[in-house]
Order: structure tokens, then C-alpha cells, then sequence
């Protein structure tokens, strides 16, 4: 039996209100999740999707990220997708900062100290990006599909990976790791406001010149903070106040050093 036939097993992690599979490998556990919830569970399972539902991988061959992009996903990173139900594509993105917090409070809880969102939800953490998050409205649900980067490929990583680093702790086990981002995902959804707080104190662009793609424009300017809607409040380079509530972005400059 190959791994990327194995079946998935159930993993118990203790308080965490979801029921967590696990899979040595697959292509994608968005995908995989996307799949299920059409009635194609993976080898092993025999049930529909339900509300709750965890599936983590150690290795995904096809990984995706934001904007079609592609998700490194070697072996020595932890990748997950949680479904929960949902009633619109609207409510379902508003899971993406939620997640983001989460993630890097648990980084946090864990002593990675100096962790920081970098709006919307990239985790940061000594200046590489060691988390990307990729939330997709599914027909009556949310999958928040979450990859962090544990260790370090052979070799380091590629150049397509972009600013990609790796948390680098060798003793730290995935199922911790996952334990703590879920107990506080199960938090922070109960109570935006701690979301919202934890978020806003671990900004990584705050103060921060930056130049934001929305589509296809480009803005510039100073990042001010973010609202309580997890909106981007940027002050323009022609002193207009923006609140985006999308967008990638692309450069990030310290405020009084430009390069
Ligand atoms: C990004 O940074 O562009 C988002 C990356 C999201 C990656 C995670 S890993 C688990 C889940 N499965 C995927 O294929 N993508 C998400």
C-alpha cells in the first residue's frame, strides 16, 4: 500500500471540540475535504462530511494557496483543513482572520515568541512567512485550510516559495502543534472580540509602508492598523484613509526607510 493510499485514522487531541482525521499524505486536504463533501470520503471513511471535521496531512503532493496559487508542502509541515458549516460565502471568509489569530496565538502558547499576522492571514515569524491560510466557500460550508511550515526542507527551500521559513523547532510534535491552533480557532469563533484584540496587538505591518495589489491597481501607503471588521485601515500616499477588506500584499517597507 502506498502512502497516498493509505487510509486516514482518527486522531484524539484532547479538548478539541472537533474530530481530527489524519493522512501521511494527499494532494491537497482542501481538496480532499472538497471532495467529501460531494460524498467521496477518503480510503477509510465511510460517512458524509459533517460540521466539525478536521483532516490533517504531513505532506500534501498539490498543495494550493491564495490567488491559484500553488503550497509548498513538504514533508516536516503540518496541513490541515477544518469544515464547518456555514450559511454564505460571506460568513465563510469571515473565518480567514479568526484563523490567522488562532494560528499565531498557538504559536504564542507554544513560546514562538515575536509571531505576528501579516494582513489578511499570512503567519510571520523571524521575517519568513511560516503559515499561509486558505479559506473556500463550499456549498453550506467554510474549509479553512491551514499549512505551517515546521522544519526546513533539505536544502532549504525553493525561490518559487517566496519568503518562506520554517518554525525550526525539531521536538515539536504536529499533533501539539495542531492542538493549539484548534483549541484557540474554537476560541477565537466564539468570541470575535478576542480574535479581534489578539489580532490587532500582532500586527506585523502596522506603522509599516506598504503597496497593496487589489486586483490589478496598486496602492501604496502607510498601514495604520486593521478595523473591527479585520479591514486594512491605509492611509494613502495622497492622504486618502482606505479600509480594505481584500488584497495582497506585495512590498512592505519600514515607515521611515524607504528601499
Ligand atoms: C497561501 O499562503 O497562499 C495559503 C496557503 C494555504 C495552504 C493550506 S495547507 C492545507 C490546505 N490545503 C491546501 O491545499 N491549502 C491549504
Amino acid at each position: 500500500m502506498t502512502a497516498e493510499k493509505a487510509d486516514a485514522v482518527s486522531v484524539r487531541l484532547s479538548d478539541v471540540p472537533y474530530e481530527v482525521f489524519y493522512l501521511p499524505v494527499t494532494d491537497s486536504t482542501n481538496t480532499r475535504l472538497k471532495a467529501w463533501r460531494r460524498g467521496e470520503a477518503p480510503a477509510g471513511i465511510s460517512r458524509g462530511l459533517r460540521n466539525g471535521v478536521c483532516l490533517a496531512a504531513g505532506c500534501q503532493t498539490a498543495g494550493r494557496g491564495r490567488l491559484g496559487r500553488s503550497f509548498l508542502s513538504p514533508g516536516g509541515g503540518l496541513y490541515f483543513s477544518l469544515y464547518l458549516t456555514c450559511a454564505s460565502p460571506v460568513e465563510a471568509m469571515g473565518v480567514t482572520a479568526p484563523a490567522a489569530a488562532a494560528v499565531c496565538a498557538a504559536l504564542w502558547d507554544l513560546d514562538f515568541e515575536g509571531a505576528m499576522i501579516k494582513w489578511v492571514n499570512d503567519i510571520w515569524y523571524r521575517d519568513r512567512k511560516v503559515c499561509g491560510i486558505l479559506c473556500e466557500y463550499t456549498d453550506g460550508g467554510v474549509i479553512c485550510g491551514v499549512g505551517i511550515n515546521m522544519m526546513p526542507p533539505e536544502g532549504g527551500y525553493p525561490p518559487e516559495a517566496g519568503p518562506a521559513g520554517a518554525l525550526g523547532r525539531a521536538d515539536l510534535e504536529w499533533k501539539d502543534l495542531l492542538r493549539a491552533v484548534l483549541l484557540r480557532l474554537d476560541a477565537f469563533l466564539k468570541d470575535r472580540g478576542a480574535a479581534l484584540d489578539f489580532y490587532r496587538a500582532h500586527q506585523y505591518l502596522r506603522g509599516k509602508n506598504v503597496t497593496v495589489a487589489v486586483g490589478s491597481r496598486e496602492i501604496h501607503g502607510k498601514a495604520l492598523d486593521v478595523d473591527g471588521e479585520f479591514r486594512l485601515a491605509l492611509l494613502t500616499e495622497d492622504g486618502n484613509m482606505l479600509a480594505l477588506n481584500c488584497g495582497e500584499v506585495t512590498r512592505v517597507r519600514m515607515a521611515d526607510h524607504e528601499g
